[in-house]
């Protein structure tokens, strides 16, 4: 039998959307550019990935250390990802796509986590195609609170320090219900996790393009995929 290449398909993909200042920077830019760049390349993305067979995709847009940033780059961010949440995904919910947040949405302005809330509660049960926004997330973050809610039950006496396995762990996460990426991507050359899915990303797979995140177009997602389908024949046994 032969086996396309589509066949090794990644279910989940996660990726680092990273270089967007750089991108701007030497084009002589503002990051802000940059950032509109990158929402762009996003925009044309999304859609190309559901159409080549990928079920979920997690963004890193924000991280939690991404607040240390000058206020008027972030006060860019948080206006693009409201026009972003306003506009494009609500196109993206016309066409039954889910979307959801993880990260610490109580950090944001209160417009920006009601919208979240809304529409994570109106496409929660759409399916096929699941969008996951980190947005103010941290990996080790994730795991505090999640260490938290099962101290909290250990203690109310709802579950023993026995029932304390990977399995409570993963459930306790805000990735809870998802599957693990089995692909992250980070654009940009830089190699790093920088605080992405700590826990979630154990036995992913790893793709570095060179490209800055505005130029990731859908023929750079197409040789990730290829990158991906190789790996998989080595380390799958075929
Ligand atoms: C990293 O590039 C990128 C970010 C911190 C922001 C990511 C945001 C987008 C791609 C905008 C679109 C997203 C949504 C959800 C609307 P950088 O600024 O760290 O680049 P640098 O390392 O070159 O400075």
């Amino acid at each position: 039998m032969t086996l396309s290449a589509d066949s090794f398909v990644p279910r989940h993909v996660a990726v680092i959307m990273d270089g967007n200042g750089r991108w701007a920077e030497q084009r002589g830019l503002s990051r802000t550019a940059g950032h509109k760049k990158g929402a762009e390349a996003l925009k044309k993305l999304l859609p190309y990935m559901r159409d080549k067979g990928v079920s979920y995709v997690t963004l890193y847009a924000f991280s939690t250390e991404n607040w240390k940033r000058p206020p008027e780059e972030v006060r860019t961010l948080m206006d693009l990802f409201r026009s972003y949440l306003d506009g494009d995904i609500t196109e993206l919910k016309k066409q039954g796509v889910r979307v959801s947040f993880i990260g610490q949405r109580d950090r944001f302005p209160a417009d920006l986590a009601a919208k979240m809330t809304t529409l994570e509660n109106e496409t929660k049960n759409l399916s096929g195609f699941h969008v996951v926004l980190a947005l103010s997330y941290g990996g080790r973050d994730d795991l505090v609170q999640a260490v938290r809610r099962l101290a909290a039950r250990v203690l109310g006496g709802e579950i023993n320090i026995d029932d304390l396995d990977t399995a409570a762990i993963a459930g306790a996460l805000s990735t809870a219900g998802i599957p693990d990426p089995d692909l992250i991507i980070r654009t940009s050359g830089e190699q790093r996790i920088s605080n992405f899915l700590l826990w979630e990303s154990a036995y992913s797979e790893y793709y570095f393009p060179k490209v800055f995140w505005p130029d990731f177009t859908p023929a750079e997602f197409d040789k990730a995929l290829a990158e991906y389908a190789l790996r998989h024949r080595r380390y799958g046994g075929l």
